[in-house]
């Protein structure tokens, strides 16, 4: 946070007005399920995207980042791509679509400061949109709901917004969403954004994706959660995720239904005639993954964290064998947990192709794991990492 204030000091020769946060998020279980209308656990963690904003009044916008060097500036009626300075796309993709909405806003300074790891699958991308979205609304009262504009918030007397109602973090996550598939150019489903806004501490987000609905359940407790970066980069809007979702979509229509949640397993294995072997293969791992999910929340419910667990590998497995969206790093990571007593469950976590994997860990033998990592990983790949345990925090504010 000093990092932070200090830069905006630094850039803008003044104090910030406003500073908000917005977690980076791990995906539980459910991969790619999001897209296609299924269901998904996730959980918001302990890093974040920090933005400390102030207005302006020359109708600019300028926005400096703790991790690049260069400054980005620009009319708030010219927003465009800067290929130098793509990532500021994610503000501006948001910038856009508020505008698509209705929102009025005028120029403003923005200091960007992150502790999400880019590339790693935790969604520092989500966090910067959803950090821009309550950006604009601190500077510019707004109150959007799915269908709406709605009459402006009014600061209490310290000067606070009221907090966002259900309907209006939905519709911000869509507006995140909306960014990076029309901005950025990554053709997103709504997890990520969902989760860094409806995060909440020692809580499991359960989102149906055919409603948009929320529930929480509790985390088990004594359990660690253990992210393993493979240190293998992973870039949503490099093709290869809209490639799966386009899979995923051309299943679901020669299966006759909107979405790959519409089908069960053994609608699937009936009309694996009318599929291409690679289509039948994407939609068993959702149609699978949604099986697990509806399972996993039955399991965590019963306390019955060993059975949880179980559900993790599988979905890895799913993951590596049909959906084609792991490497070689993801796999050693979760054979190695898999070795290990203390550890219940792992899998990779978002869209895979690198990234991390999240490991359910029994919380006292936590030291000993991270060690079985490291020294596995660098054995077999021969790269020095280390695992580190995340918390569940609240969404963002
Ligand atoms: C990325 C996307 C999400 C979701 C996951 C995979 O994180 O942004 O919308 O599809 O991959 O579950």
């Amino acid at each position: 946070m000093q990092e932070l204030k200090s830069l905006f000091r630094e850039r803008f020769g003044s104090a910030p007005t406003y500073i908000v946060k917005a977690p980076g998020r791990l995906e539980l279980l459910g991969n790619h399920t999001d897209y296609n209308e299924g269901l998904v656990m996730s959980i918001a963690i302990d890093k974040y995207i920090y933005i400390a904003s102030a207005p302006r009044k020359d109708g600019q916008v300028e926005l400096v980042s703790t991790s690049f060097p260069e400054r980005e500036t620009f009319f708030v009626d010219r927003i465009e791509k800067n290929p130098a300075a793509p990532w500021a796309n994610y503000s501006k993709g948001v910038l856009l679509q508020l505008r698509e909405r209705g929102v009025h806003f005028t120029g403003f300074n923005a200091a960007i400061h992150g502790t999400i790891p880019f590339g790693a699958g935790l969604s520092s991308s989500a966090a910067l949109e959803i950090a821009t979205v309550l950006t604009v609304r601190d500077l510019f009262p707004f109150s959007l709901n799915e269908i709406s504009m709605q009459p402006a918030p009014v600061r209490d007397s310290r000067g606070q917004l009221p907090t966002l109602k259900n309907n209006e973090k939905m519709a911000l996550a869509k507006v995140g969403q909306a960014a990076e598939s029309k901005f950025v150019g990554a053709n997103v489903g709504l997890l990520d954004q969902i989760s860094s806004l409806f995060g909440k501490q020692n809580q499991v987000i359960e989102i149906d994706c055919r409603t948009n609905s929320v529930n929480h359940a509790p985390m088990p407790p004594g359990i660690a959660v253990v992210i393993c970066d493979s240190g293998v980069k992973h870039d949503l809007s490099d093709g290869a995720y809209n490639e799966l979702r386009e899979r995923c979509e051309s299943a679901a229509q020669a299966l006759g239904v909107k979405a790959l949640r519409s089908v069960t397993m053994d609608e699937l294995r009936a009309n694996k005639s009318k599929l291409s072997e690679r289509e039948y293969q994407c939609a068993y791992h959702i149609v699978g993954e949604n099986q697990r999910v509806v399972a996993g929340e039955r399991a965590l419910r019963e306390k019955d964290i060993a059975q949880f667990g179980q559900y993790l590998f599988q979905s890895h497995e799913s993951s590596r064998d049909y959906f084609g969206n792991s490497t070689k790093e993801l796999d050693l990571l979760v054979e190695i947990a898999r070795q290990q007593p203390s550890c219940y469950g792992a899998r990779l976590s978002g869209g895979g192709f690198g990234g991390a994997t999240i490991n359910l860990v029994e919380h006292t033998e936590v030291p000993a794991f991270q060690a079985a990592i490291s020294e596995g990983y660098l054995e077999g790949v021969g790269k020095r990492i280390e695992p580190w345990v995340c918390q569940v925090v609240d969404g963002a504010a």
